[in-house]
């Protein structure tokens, strides 16, 4: 899938449990399939601080050098929730000044410690109550709206490059609770909170999926200029499953997946775990299950092919011009976030066997370390390169920052160059910084 998403300019994720990493059929499939891992539970308060001031950062760093490993993008998963918290702040008591000063500790220790690894973090996790109003949560009940806000002051003071997210369930069509979680964001944008996206969770189920209501209410998020994104999908269904109601889970997720994909600010989807057989919804929802794209043997379902086949019908890969009879034509094949970066991509010279390229990414962010990625024709390798350290997989070539120029202001320039063998590379190849695909520039 994660071949059919790239040229989309999105991501597609999913959740990572630590425990399974040494499963190699579980890990080729989280390798390979997906450009973002969260981890599903290693960054939660109570496996990251389980005595106060004490941090355990193993699980999170097995994640984040598995991501580095494979070149994915990481998601965070959670600063701030009620649910799992460690033993010593669930039964705890705290004046509220001393509460307040914990979690914006452990908000900042924990963004601190992942600074420049983590892309995206769950800021605040699960704030609402299914009628809009806020959850008595402890920090609710002690600190007032307050404390969502200073989350999030904490998280940008610690990692000014992450893109700052708060997620929920219930809320990706529009009722109560997602009208007041629309509310809240109002307010933070109107008081200058640093808050850069929604994440909408999307554990749903079969045959209760509104594709057109949740592409108006993610729309209407990002028309509050934020960034969307889909960030742990399952789609359950009562069990067993047999075929009549697989199909309909595929045309689910397939619904929920043109939704993003038609939001230019949707950034990508994450899936809740990769096989039933190692989800959380059995657990929860006792009767249903059968809610991921493999099955219990990590044999892809319908569901599978019909996220994939989502991606490829919105990538605009070679032969998706407009005569494809299976290009939507409403779709141009334009970058993600045309705000984002534009790069320029000059082959200089070039010869049978060779050829010498420069690029130059010009990006909106400020950047704290950068990652650079392109494809290069088949046959066509990187032979060496400067300004950057160059690896290759297949025609897929990455670049990340030498020691010295990693750093770049918000409307700064990276420049890098190399040269190939095997053949030339072409004028104009596009080029993403981040997991973002630049604008030709
Ligand atoms: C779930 C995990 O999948 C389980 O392993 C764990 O026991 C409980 O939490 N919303 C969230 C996720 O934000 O963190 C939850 O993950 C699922 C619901």
């Amino acid at each position: 899938m994660r071949e059919e998403a790239e040229p989309t300019g999105r991501f597609i994720g999913t959740a990572i449990n630590d425990g399974l990493l040494s499963n190699s059929t579980y890990r080729g499939i989280a390798a390979t399939e997906f450009s973002s891992v969260t981890a599903e539970n290693a960054m939660k308060w109570d496996a990251v601080e389980p005595q106060r001031g004490q941090f355990n950062w193993a699980g999170g760093d097995r994640l984040v050098q598995f991501a580095q490993q494979n070149d994915q993008l990481v998601y965070g998963h959670t600063l701030v929730w009620h649910s799992q918290m460690p033993q010593w702040l669930q039964n705890g008591s705290f004046s509220n000044t001393e509460l307040r000063t914990i979690m914006t500790d452990h908000v900042t220790t924990q963004a601190g410690r992942y600074r420049g690894q983590v892309q995206r973090w769950d800021v605040v996790n699960e704030a609402f109550n299914e009628d809009g109003t806020f959850r008595q949560s402890k920090f609710y009940q002690q600190l007032g709206e307050s404390y969502i806000a200073d989350a999030f002051r904490a998280a940008r003071a610690a990692d000014p490059n992450a893109k700052l997210f708060i997620n929920d369930y219930n809320t990706e069509v529009r009722n109560a609770k997602s009208d007041g979680l629309f509310r809240l964001v109002q307010r933070l944008k109107s008081q200058g909170v640093p808050i850069d996206g929604v994440g909408f969770q999307s554990h749903l189920i079969v045959g209760n999926v509104n594709g057109p209501a949740i592409q108006q209410n993610l729309q209407r998020f990002a028309d509050l200029g934020l960034e969307v994104a889909i960030t742990e999908l399952d789609i359950r269904m009562r069990t067993p499953s047999d075929s009549t109601k697989l199909q309909q889970q595929a045309r689910d997720y397939r619904a929920v997946a043109d939704a993003c994909l038609a939001v230019s600010a949707c950034s990508g989807i994450t899936v809740w775990g990769i096989s039933d057989r190692d989800s959380w919804v059995p657990g929860t929802f006792p009767g249903e299950g059968d809610a991921c794209p493999w099955d219990s043997d990590y044999r892809p379902k319908p569901a599978y092919e019909a996220l994939k086949a989502a991606f490829a019908d919105a990538g605009g890969g070679p032969g998706d011009g407009p005569d494809d009879p299976g290009d939507e034509p409403d779709e141009p094949d334009e970058p993600d976030d045309p705000n984002a970066c534009t790069a320029v991509f000059t082959v200089s010279n070039r010869w049978a066997t060779g050829s010498v390229v420069s690029v130059t990414v010009r990006t909106t962010q400020a950047l704290n370390g950068w990652r650079a990625e392109f494809e290069l024709p088949a046959g066509v390798t990187v032979a060496n390169g400067w300004n950057g350290s160059f690896s290759q997989s297949g025609n897929r070539v990455t670049v990340t920052n030498a020691a010295y120029n990693g750093t770049v202001q918000a409307g700064g320039t990276v420049s890098f160059g190399f040269q190939t063998g095997g053949g030339s590379a072409q004028d104009g190849t596009a080029v993403s910084l981040g997991g973002q695909r630049c604008a030709a520039g």
